[in-house]
């Protein structure tokens, strides 16, 4: 077995395993200085991967070069106008002038009148959902959704909630259906008419992060809804990426053809009693997240006191509700983000880099997940090492974001190590639906060689898959949110 520094022979095993030439070179990392006056070598790359224990998300970012693929949260690259917006954040500890334009950026963007809603200011996302859920009282609650999030069912479960993914099938069995994101209605009106008391909301994630970024169509979000008031049930969205999806949805959904990217995204907010968003997505900004319940939602009928109780939860763990963990320039960040993210310019960029990175990859034949989702490509895994002795348990994901940080490249793996789970009295695994490798596209920050880089040494690395190491996580299997934590080998 390979450990660390004493086994130096294997370490030329791995180099050699990455000692490829791609057709593109990166060029982003000439816009960091650190990077500029020390390129990284690849067995500095190395070293740094070892003390990391393999896992991308303690690898050190300045040694990547051109392709930090591992989220498109908070990792956007400021417009100007949001760097000329900073500057005139209102640091004022209450009622900053930021939050008033905040307020008017949503209503503008959301399609909501604030005097019909209430509104909870967060320093990110998932603080608004633990917010949410901390709230839901009740035994054996579900929750359920086309697909959770991982720090979002982390948050659900916490609180004793049994949030249960119901993607459309078509995610899996048509290769091009147009909204793979979608909830399967049919699992939904089953799980309603027997579970219905236990369920106090059901909740649609746009686009559908965990199914490989696709979208949800208004066809689905509409017919959601019908069968959340047939039972009389709230109905939230997560909707961290609303403006991707609205776009997809006037590229693919009937009838939508000739509205705007604008109306298309209120109409996504009119069907819901609620939502949870991360400004860090389609926010455009680097910081934030809010919660939204309609004051008239079924679900303070069932919880008469959800307003007051949320209010105390943010001003206990965050700060002023005109605030809400944030600095007044992070609040001028997302009011102009806001705006610019539902420019069609802007998406047909945004967008259309992520599809040509995708028709990249597939035309080196690597095996991806079509079509293309909207701020991330996912690497179908288990096609991936088809026919190599790397099986489903040896976590192939793994290994193959481990060893492209040699290269200077670093994605997630969001499959069967991040969503599986391991029994320490069984010693058994139990692996998700879907097993993935993403590729986030971060957005404004990379040009499309940098794309087309990480695009050759993953191709580099599937032409050597015969020759790839397992992954054995050797610390931190058996634990909750384990490929945050975890420690791996490669053999
Ligand atoms: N919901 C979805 C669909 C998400 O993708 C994320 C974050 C969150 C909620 C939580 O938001 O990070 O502001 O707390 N997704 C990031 C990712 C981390 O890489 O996809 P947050």
């Amino acid at each position: 077995m390979w450990r660390g520094g004493a086994d130096v022979a294997k370490f030329h095993e791995m180099l050699k395993l990455t000692a490829f030439a791609t057709s593109h070179q990166p060029r982003s990392y000439v816009n960091s200085l650190v990077r500029l006056h020390h390129p990284f070598s690849e067995a500095e790359r190395l070293e740094a991967a070892l003390k990391a224990g393999w896992n991308v998300f303690q690898f050190p970012s300045e040694r990547l070069c051109g392709g930090d693929l591992l989220s498109d949260s908070g990792t956007t690259t400021l417009t100007t106008e949001q760097f000329s917006a900073l500057v005139l954040g209102d640091e004022s500890y209450g009622s900053n002038w930021g939050y008033f334009k905040l307020l008017e950026a949503m209503e503008s963007a959301f399609g909501i009148d604030f005097n019909e809603w209430e509104f909870y200011l967060f320093h990110q996302g998932r603080a608004a959902e633990h917010a949410l859920f901390t709230q839901l009282t009740g035994e054996n609650l579900i929750i359920p959704s086309n697909s959770f999030f991982d720090t979002t069912r982390a948050n659900a479960e916490a609180n004793r909630i049994d949030a249960r993914d119901l993607v459309s099938e078509e995610l899996k069995s048509d290769p091009r259906y147009p909204f793979k994101g979608n909830m399967d209605l049919k699992k939904l009106e089953r799980l309603l008419e027997e579970h219905h008391r236990q369920i106090p909301l059901v909740f649609s994630t746009i686009t559908n992060n965990t199914a490989g970024g696709q979208p949800v169509s208004l066809a689905n979000i509409r017919d959601t809804r019908r069968l959340c008031d047939k039972h009389g049930i709230p109905f939230f969205l997560d909707a961290c990426r609303f403006a991707e999806n609205a776009w997809f949805i006037r590229e693919r959904e009937e009838g939508y053809k000739n509205k705007s990217v604008a109306a298309i995204a209120k109409e996504e907010f009119s069907l819901c009693d609620g939502f949870t968003i991360s400004f860090k997505k389609d926010g455009l900004a680097n910081m934030g997240g809010a919660l939204a319940i309609r004051k008239d939602s079924r679900l303070v009928k069932r919880y008469p006191d959800i307003f007051e109780k949320l209010r105390d939860h943010q001003i206990l763990v965050e700060g002023h509700p005109t605030y809400g963990g944030l600095s007044g320039r992070d609040i001028m960040t997302i009011t102009i983000g806001l705006e610019t993210v539902i420019k069609e310019n802007y998406l047909r960029g945004r967008i259309g880099q992520v599809e040509e990175f995708g028709n990249y990859l597939r035309q080196a034949g690597i095996p991806v997940v079509e079509p293309f989702g909207g701020h991330a490509v996912y690497i179908d895994t288990d096609k991936f090492f088809d026919g190599t002795k790397i099986k489903k348990g040896d976590f192939g994901g793994i290994s193959l974001t481990a060893l492209l940080l040699l290269k200077g490249v670093r994605l997630c793996e969001l499959g069967a190590f991040a969503f599986g789970t391991y029994n320490p009295e069984t010693k058994k695994e139990t692996f998700p639906p879907h097993n993935f490798v993403r590729a986030a596209v971060p957005r404004n920050k990379y040009e499309i060689q940098d794309l087309f880089y990480v695009a050759d040494c993953i191709k580099g690395l599937y032409d050597r898959r015969d020759s790839m190491p397992k992954a054995i996580p050797v610390y931190g299997k058996e634990k909750t949110l384990r490929h945050f934590k975890a420690r791996f080998e490669l053999i």
